[in-house]
């Protein structure tokens, strides 16, 4: 598992990744998020990059700027305006790797004027589904465009993420593990294992989120696992 990455051996691909957390608007200046980075979502397309394949970044709102020139970063801001952008741009991509903390619900209605607080009645808000990116784009995928998904589970983990990977059609699926204090959301490591279609399975130590990304890029590109 410590192959180390060659130069131009992703040259020309075409690989879209999407990265960071979505943004639902309440009113004008509220949101609900999550607490996302984006880190691991960078990491990957700056290795892809460098080894010489044509990235699209769908990026969220994130603290991070891209900085190869082989990048090109598309912001927005929403799960709605992530998932437009995405089915644009799929069909011209060869792999995606859907990196990005999705938001599951939004406000059902954003209001246009800031609520304001009243300090005797309770209020709710009532939240409607998001389109499930992965999904969609797992039901418009041809056989020659390999698609790559995350999870995280707190339980059954890898029967949770078998169960992702089919739902969604993905190629493969790359588990957070949850169980190093050091993985996951915001920290600048991460420890995942990575499963494919055929169950095939690599599990990797605690690294930093670009070593994870070479580890990535190498199992599902370069690995004896075939789809
Ligand atoms: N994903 C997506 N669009 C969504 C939700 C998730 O593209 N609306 C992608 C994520 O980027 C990730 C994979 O689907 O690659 C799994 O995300 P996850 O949140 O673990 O799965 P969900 O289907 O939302 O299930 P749950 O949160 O209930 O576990
Ligand atoms: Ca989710």
């Amino acid at each position: 598992d410590s192959v180390t990455s060659k130069a131009d051996d992703l040259n020309k691909k075409k690989i879209l990744i999407t990265a960071g957390p979505t943004y639902e608007r309440i009113d004008p200046v509220r949101f609900i998020g999550n607490f996302s980075s984006g880190k691991m979502g960078y990491a990957i397309a700056e290795e892809c990059a460098s080894r010489g394949a044509e990235v699209t970044l769908i990026t969220g709102p994130v603290n991070l700027t891209a900085t190869n020139k082989n990048i090109k970063t598309i912001n927005v801001e929403s799960a709605e305006e992530m998932f437009q952008e995405s089915m644009n741009i799929f069909p011209q991509m060869d792999i995606a790797i859907l990196s990005a903390a999705v938001a599951d619900y939004k406000p059902s209605h954003s209001k246009d004027k800031k609520i304001k607080r009243k300090e005797s009645e309770k209020i709710t808000i009532d939240l409607t589904p998001n389109p499930d990116i992965a999904a969609s784009l797992g039901k418009i995928k041809r056989s020659d465009q390999l698609l790559i998904g995350f999870a995280l589970e707190t339980n059954d983990e890898e029967a949770n993420a078998i169960k992702k990977l089919e739902k969604k059609n993905f190629d493969y699926i790359v588990l957070n593990s949850l169980q190093d204090e050091g993985a996951g959301f915001g920290k600048d490591t991460n420890k995942v294992t990575i499963i494919s279609r055929k169950g095939e399975k690599v599990a990797f130590g605690l690294k930093s989120k670009k070593e994870v990304a070479v580890d990535i890029i190498n199992t599902v590109l370069f690995s004896n696992f075939h789809k």
